[in-house]
């Protein structure tokens, strides 16, 4: 695990941890919306932007092949990272919800018929829900829903209760973003195999927690986001099986994507770029290569350890808060803590601890049908990182002492 030694000089890479919030210290503890991104990766971006900005794929001169290698290098990397089999089985995209929407626009649209069934979870952020909806709504297909426990824990034999012949495709997260409940994806990816049922993982809020290999796991697809992995905003990626990915219709059309053009006929590239027209974030794939070399530099093991053991001391600290309640206590969780705290609202907790410099993240998570579950509308929610600390933490439960004594 990594050491206090370790983790002040991590906190060092980070350049925004030292600033001041209302003259206080930051505590940033909302890293399951965006996660912060180190200097190198800054740099890296500055780096491009100075010294080699130009298009990729399209020229001979020295600057764009500098760019298309160090682009093509990061995708290799992603490639790598989660053991997929080839490099062109990772596409480029805004993120995991653009992911998600590419999926349901070309595989959704091609495979989904009249009464057939898409299986997603309770869990699910509303980018793994809505895509999916409008898709059965145009293909008068039908949502199907995994429950969950009061843990908030999917029900694994309701789950293979649902699957029936109509199912044609099942879309699940890994790490819950409200709750933080870790899936065992791998158990559901064998059932939904079993049925040869196609499965598509968001990995949004995993990749940067737990060790993912598409290819042990065996996902047909597989969505994460560069933002929540110390990357640029506006970057992530899809990961797809290429035998899948041949089959399926292009996303959007124009530059870089085709082959050859005439006004009768397009013939479209191959793969990956046949799904990334336009041109792309660049500067951001690069940034996102080079938070994964970070992130392996420190050891993602290390990464892993050190945010069970803050995710474990958190649940300790908040649970001698009186009245403090934990919503998701699933047995497998990561790095997420949802409460509630008497009938305190969590805006006005939100902003109590704003006051103190420490950012949390309050409201329904973009995962309204879990709140409604728990018949709630919103919690408050901690989420960690590996730069955060056990002095951090103490914070955070001071002050919401402090809020307590405030109200009461
Ligand atoms: N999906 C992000 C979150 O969980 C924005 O906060």
């Amino acid at each position: 695990m990594l050491s206090t030694e370790q983790i002040s000089q991590i906190r060092k890479d980070f350049p925004i941890l030292k600033e001041k919030i209302y003259n206080k210290n930051l505590v940033y503890l909302d890293n399951a919306a965006t996660t912060q991104k180190p200097q190198c990766v800054i740099d890296e971006i500055i780096n491009f932007y100075t010294h080699y900005n130009s298009n990729i794929h399209r020229g001979v001169h020295a600057l764009s092949q500098k760019a298309t290698n160090e682009y093509e290098n990061a995708r290799c990397r992603i490639q790598k990272f989660i053991n997929a089999k080839h490099s062109e089985e990772i596409i480029f995209t805004r993120g995991a919800t653009e992911s998600i929407n590419l999926l349901a626009a070309t595989f959704g649209m091609q495979n989904i018929k009249e009464n057939d069934e898409i299986i997603i979870s309770h869990l699910e952020h509303h980018a793994n829900i809505v895509p999916w909806q409008i898709l059965c709504q145009k293909k008068n297909a039908k949502l199907i829903v995994i429950p969950v426990n009061n843990n908030g824990e999917l029900l694994i034999d309701e789950f293979k209760k649902l699957i029936t012949n109509k199912t044609k495709l099942i879309s699940l997260v890994h790490v819950s973003n409200s709750l933080g409940t870790i899936n065992p994806i791998k158990e559901i990816i064998q059932i939904a195999h079993s049925h040869n049922i196609p499965i598509i993982i968001d990995a949004a809020q995993s990749i940067q927690h737990t060790k993912i290999d598409v290819q042990a796991l065996d996902c047909d697809f597989l969505v994460a986001s560069g933002h929540k992995f110390y990357a640029p905003t506006g970057i992530g990626f899809l990961y797809g099986k290429k035998n899948l990915f041949d089959n399926m219709p292009p996303y959007q059309t124009g530059g870089d994507m085709i082959l050859t053009v005439s006004f009768n006929k397009t013939i479209f590239n191959e793969l990956p770029y046949k799904f990334e027209a336009g041109t792309p974030d660049i500067a951001g794939a690069i940034g996102l290569g080079r938070a994964i070399q970070y992130v392996q530099d420190i050891g993602f093991d290390n990464i892993i350890d050190y945010e069970n053991h803050l995710l474990n001391y958190a649940t300790e600290q908040l649970l001698q808060i009186d009245g403090l309640k934990i919503i998701g206590t699933a047995k497998h969780k990561a790095s997420v803590l949802s409460f509630s705290l008497r009938d305190i609202h969590p805006h006005d907790i939100g902003t109590l601890l704003d006051n103190e410099g420490i950012a949390v993240r309050t409201g329904h998570h973009c995962s309204e049908p879990i709140m409604h579950r728990f018949d709630i509308d919103a919690t408050t929610r901690a989420s960690f990182a590996f730069y955060n600390t056990e002095e951090e933490i103490d914070r955070l439960v001071k002050a919401l002492k402090n809020i307590i004594n405030l109200f009461y």
